[in-house]
């Protein structure tokens, strides 16, 4: 039987489930977000009130029981997002969930294996991917105007944290102070590395890097005092890849620039392609090109293909990347063939990558890929790479744990 709606529960309705996710799907007329989880009643009834949705429910297990709701959106706290994807899974759900699935890389691909066995699709929350100026410049890869890949470089970096005094949330009391942290890598790092996956299409064969502490006390919002926290708020790290290409990707929450921070470039034996996801006079994405022939790169201007209805590059970004995701996941749900991009497949690749590159700064060496150990090493300190911290006001730091 053909299916052409999408019944949506979206589970966690805090800050990032109000801003992308439930407006997200909430755009697209073949979807309905017919029910609410969230185990804060306040904030649940809070947002059931903005958004319009009557069911709302402080147990996620109550969404999974029915049967017409057909996707369970998680935008919980980071420690609920593996518990409640693989129960939804379990309960025949499609699932979209916030990254990480799970510190643990091999944990995140159980679930893709989980999902591929009911037939059921999987999304994470790579927002950046969604961008159409990124997906315009995949089509353009795909119809060959790079040629040869030869070299990539991603960013991900702004200046959300460069100031001592934004208070840090949920720290990691546990953690060493000689020992330096992922935190940045983990946060930021994540969408970037998705992309460059996705642009190099070829495997990862080994990576090599450092992370840095530029910014060594920070005020933790509990107490309200500085304390000393060693965590990567930059790094850099370089990458080799079976098909010859040669990567780099440096991200930071301490380098000046706006929100999100993001820019991706590759080179090729045609030609180069450089997109900025950063948001500058009005503007949220620009893709820019050159050719051998035509060395000068030239802004493009994005076709309305690779936009959501509606949808222009001045409008907020998290707004406007996040509705691509949805209706994005929409479409290959509805459609019922095997696409499915950013998969917790993807999810799994990208967590693997984050854990070489930390062996890498651990052992101040080349590390091989695929990792030979599961690494379930939890990271020790982390930050969303794309809230605005303008109006967070806070660092989460130490979700892992
Ligand atoms: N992809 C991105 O670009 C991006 C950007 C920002 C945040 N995020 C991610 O989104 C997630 C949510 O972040 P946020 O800033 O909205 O946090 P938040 O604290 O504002 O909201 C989380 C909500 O989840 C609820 N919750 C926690 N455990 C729950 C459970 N077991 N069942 C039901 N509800 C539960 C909390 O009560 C809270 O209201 C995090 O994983 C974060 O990393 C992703």
């Amino acid at each position: 039987m053909s299916q052409d709606t999408l019944r949506v529960a979206v589970v966690g309705a805090g800050r990032w489930a109000q801003r992308a996710h439930i407006p997200g799907w909430q755009r697209d007329p073949r979807v309905e977000v017919v029910a609410l989880v969230d185990t804060d009643e306040a904030a649940l009834a809070q947002a059931g009130e903005r958004f319009g949705v009557s069911r709302l429910y402080t147990d996620y297990r109550d969404v999974l029981a029915d049967d017409t709701i057909d996707v369970v959106d998680v935008a919980t706290a980071n420690t609920a997002h593996f518990e409640i994807s693989e129960a939804a899974l379990l309960a025949g759900k499609h699932v979209l969930c916030e990254k990480p699935v799970h510190h643990d890389y091999t944990q995140t691909q159980r679930l893709a294996d989980l999902a591929r066995g009911k037939g059921l699709k999987t999304k994470l929350g790579f927002t950046f991917r969604y961008a159409p100026a990124v997906q315009y410049a995949r089509h353009l890869m795909e119809s060959g105007f790079v040629g040869t890949p030869y070299i990539f470089n991603g960013y991900e970096q702004n200046s959300q944290w460069i100031d001592p005094q934004t208070p840090m949330r949920q720290v990691n009391p546990k953690a060493d102070p000689a020992v330096l942290a992922t935190s940045s890598i983990e946060g930021y790092g994540a969408p970037i590395i998705d992309i460059m996956h996705e642009w190099v299409g070829a495997e990862l064969t080994s990576v090599v890097g450092t992370m840095r502490n530029f910014v060594p006390e920070r005020v933790v919002a509990a107490t309200g005092a500085m304390q000393r926290l060693n965590i990567d708020d930059g790094d850099m790290w370089v990458c080799e890849f079976a098909n010859n290409v040669i990567g780099s990707i440096q991200s930071s929450y301490v380098t000046v620039g706006n929100f999100p921070g993001i820019e991706a470039r590759i080179f090729g034996s045609e030609g180069a392609i450089i997109v900025r996801l950063v948001a500058e006079e009005g503007i949220c994405q620009t893709i820019r090109t050159a050719t051998k022939d035509q060395v000068e790169f030239v802004e493009r201007e994005i076709p309305q293909e690779f936009f959501p209805e509606g949808g222009d590059s001045r409008e907020d970004w998290d707004f406007l990347f996040y509705s691509a995701l949805c209706a994005d996941f929409a479409t290959e749900i509805l459609s019922g063939g095997a696409q499915n991009q950013g998969d917790f497949a993807q999810g799994a690749l990208v967590q693997e990558t984050i854990n070489a590159f930390e062996a890498s700064h651990r052992t101040r060496a080349w590390v091989d890929f695929p990792l030979q150990t599961a690494v379930a090493a939890p990271a020790e300190a982390s930050v969303d790479g794309s809230s605005n911290g303008a109006s967070n006001g806070v660092v989460t730091a130490g979700a892992a744990s």
